[in-house]
């Protein structure tokens, strides 16, 4: 294909590097397959060396996946490299992606080594990959703040070793397009054997330009891959939204003039799904996925896409999956129906009994809510795929009392190891009683960090959709829930969060 920009979504290891993403293994396996059905060309699926769990979903990402390469992310050294490979094995198409800090800053105080130990160790480790696996990819970390005498001698001695893919990280969102743009150019001009490998851009989202960083180093740089993640997920202020570089390459096509492989029409659904197992919410205005950015508040703007979509409207809200809100289904929507809009919005369920489990679900909403939304459905099969696994905690039922003046009061009963248990507690409001009465029961001490609700469709009617963000012993994890309710959605938030703080796995941090 002429051209081609490479689209490398790192969404399941960067993205969940950030602090509360932290997703399971089945979380993760679901994700790469809607990354697979967005024809994303490389899918980097964890960080294989770091933890058991992180290990076991690159495996199973690998096995599952077949359009997109599967990668794995590992330190510049053998044993990293070894379980990558390990657990890259069932791949159809395995990438190993292999890093060590190239800036002085790192160098001296991160890592202890001096230059030529980098060097070193570099080329080995990538020789070393290249033993395993043909598709080698080295990053050079913090490479925006390196020497670059030095980091040109770094890549041009890897790509002798075999690396087949140079990424240049921007670790730390200092860059500017421009300058990120020429860093690239020049590294590409002053290393002889440059042309031996695709270049790639990695940016972090710290002043805000991380996409447009990436963009400049395709324009400027002559890079052709672009290292991203959905809704800009990632470390602290996170990393370039995939979604926004896919449609700034594809609307302005005219000056980008490059081809891309994504099926941009499953954008919306890949964003909503990593929204809510995240629990990291997609705020309004957020371009192409927000909830506003195809809405028109003003009378001379409604009046304008009325008469002409074009006049204030430069990509069409249906080309990246957004449905306009409509009203799909009701109470007297039949299983095939529903099985048809959960294709279309592109979700796979496993199987049929996980369809018919669905459906049931979604009968129990229609009868307590008259107007069925997109959202709605997504939000339910979410919940669906998070409750497949061996839960310890599941709601049952809830009855609440809160009145002016008086204490609320709440009375849960919730499954745990399969058992009915009930619990009462009051508190400040409704949902505090609630989350207090599984915690009496339940004393996992955790510490909830982070609470919040989302109306999924705007209005009143809609279900709530709840995060609960817990920690405990150094771990955090998110639980989310939905119901028309938003205490009982607290509730079942509140329970999938303790489901995830029972999978311990400690973790190494990529840019620890
Ligand atoms: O930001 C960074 O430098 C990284 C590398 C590990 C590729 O994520
Ligand atoms: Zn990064």
């Amino acid at each position: 294909m002429a051209d081609k920009l490479i689209i490398f979504d790192t969404t399941l290891r960067d993205g969940e590097q950030s602090p509360g993403a932290s997703m399971t293994r089945d979380e993760k396996l679901r994700i790469a397959r809607q990354l697979e059905r967005l024809k994303v060309d490389v899918i980097e699926a964890g960080f294989a060396a770091s933890s058991n769990g992180d290990f076991e979903a690159v495996q199973s990402i690998a096995n599952a996946i077949k359009e997109s390469v599967v990668c794995s992310l590992s330190r510049a050294n053998d044993r990293d490299i070894s379980q990558a490979a390990l657990a890259l094995k069932g791949a159809e198409r395995a990438r190993i992606h292999t890093f060590i800090a190239t800036s002085a800053l790192h160098m001296e105080k991160k890592l202890r080594m001096t230059p030529e130990q980098v060097l070193e160790q570099a080329k080995l480790s990538v020789r070393f990959a290249r033993n395993l696996v043909a598709d080698i990819e080295f990053s050079a970390e913090d490479a925006y703040r390196s020497d670059v005498d030095f980091l040109c001698r770094v890549i041009e001695g890897v790509i002798a070793e075999g690396a087949t893919t140079i990424n240049v990280p921007d670790t730390v969102g200092y860059a500017v397009p421009e300058l990120y743009g020429h860093f690239i150019k020049t590294l590409r001009e002053r290393v002889p054997n440059s042309d031996k490998a695709i270049w790639s851009v990695h940016c972090h989202n710290d002043l805000g330009m991380a996409v447009a960083n990436s963009l400049a180093g395709v324009m400027i740089g002559g890079a052709r891959q672009v290292e991203c993640t959905i809704n800009g997920l990632g470390e602290r202020a996170g990393n370039c939204s995939l979604e926004e570089i896919v449609m700034a390459v594809k609307t302005r096509k005219d000056y980008y003039g490059l081809e891309l492989g994504i099926d941009a029409k499953h954008i919306v659904a890949t964003s909503r799904m990593v929204s809510q197992t995240t629990g990291f919410v997609v705020q309004p205005n957020k371009a192409v996925v927000g909830a506003n950015a195809f809405a028109h508040a003003s009378g001379i703007h409604q009046d304008g896409v009325l008469k002409a979509r074009d006049t204030y409207e430069i990509m069409r809200a249906e080309d990246v999956g957004w449905s306009a809100n409509k009203i799909v289904l009701g109470k007297l929507s039949g299983r095939n129906a529903f099985k048809q809009r959960l294709q279309d919005l592109g979700v796979q369920l496993e199987s049929e009994t996980d369809i018919n489990s669905a459906f049931s679900k979604f009968k129990e909403l229609a009868d307590r809510k008259s107007e069925i939304f997109d959202e709605d459905i997504l939000a339910l099969v979410s919940d669906e795929s998070v409750s497949q696994g061996q839960e310890q905690f599941s709601f049952v039922s809830l009855s609440q009392r809160s009145e002016t003046g008086e204490k609320p009061h709440a009375s849960i009963v919730f499954k745990f190891n399969g058992k009915e248990v009930k619990s009462e507690s009051e508190g400040n409001g409704p949902v505090d009683a609630s989350l207090k009465a599984i915690e009496s029961y339940v004393k996992s001490g955790a510490e909830m960090v982070l609470y919040s609700v989302n109306a999924i469709s705007g209005s009143t009617e809609s279900q709530g959709e709840v995060t609960v963000r817990l920690q405990n012993s150094g771990r955090v994890v998110n639980g989310v829930g939905s119901d028309p309710d938003i205490v009982v959605a607290s509730s079942k938030a509140y329970l999938s969060a303790l489901n995830k703080l029972q999978s311990k796995s400690d973790r190494v941090a990529a840019q620890g």
